[in-house]
């Protein structure tokens, strides 16, 4: 798929506040870090779309933006952000499971995981939800760039291994790297595909 634009709608905390919900929605969660805004400029052929940074905890708000005027993508803040204390990751944790639940129009969720970590408890938790929810979702591992091939391949089937203990079927899954922007084709096609079903 070819992205001829891609706009700035409006940034919120409420779900029920987001842009009118005709369109299909894509939105892209993970840990704080994990690279979702910068995922989002990539795709999008931008520098600063969506604002990114060093530090965790950058993306506060859900942040809405147009693509070819057809279709949404969505960046979430991140979540396990231990340095947010216990009530600032509260306040995110609400924000993120109303918009999960409550969105109508959000066709597939994009998990990010980072290539370079064991599977984490936090993340698998957070599929768990996803799972007893009925959310659809799909899994992105991040920076594929800050490891070898060889123990890219490794820790992807070490993940793979560790997601058979609990689902019968895979979600369907992809690598990528914001940097040498791996991952972007089969990204947008599968979005495509979708948008096309729809
Ligand atoms: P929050 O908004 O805090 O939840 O984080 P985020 O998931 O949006 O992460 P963000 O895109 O801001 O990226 C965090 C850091 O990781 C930044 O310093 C990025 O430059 C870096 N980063 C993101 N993706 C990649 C990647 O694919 N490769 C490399 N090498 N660095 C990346
Ligand atoms: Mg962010």
């Amino acid at each position: 798929m070819e992205i001829i634009s891609a706009e700035f709608v409006i940034s919120n905390t409420d779900v029920h506040k987001c842009p009118e919900s005709k369109l299909p929605e894509y939105a892209f969660i993970g840990r704080s870090n994990v690279g979702k805004s910068s995922l989002i400029n990539m795709l999008t052929n931008r520098k600063a779309l969506a604002m990114t940074s060093a530090t965790p905890g950058k993306t506060m708000l859900i942040n809405h933006f147009i693509v070819n005027k057809e279709w949404y993508l969505v960046d979430l803040p991140g979540y396990g952000f231990a340095r947010r204390g216990k009530s600032g990751q509260d306040n995110i944790r609400t924000i993120i499971e109303d918009y999960i639940l409550e969105r109508e129009n959000m066709t597939n969720l994009f998990l990010l995981i980072d290539s370079r970590l064991e599977p984490q408890k936090i993340d698998l938790e957070f599929m768990e939800w996803l799972g007893e929810n009925g959310i659809p979702f799909s899994i992105i591992f991040t920076k594929a760039d800050k490891v070898t091939s060889g123990k890219l391949k490794g820790s992807i089937n070490q993940y793979l291994r560790k997601l058979r203990e609990v689902w019968e079927e895979l979600p369907p899954y992809f690598l990528s790297s914001s940097e040498t922007r791996l991952g972007r084709p089969e990204i947008l096609d599968y979005i495509d595909s979708i948008n096309k079903g729809l």
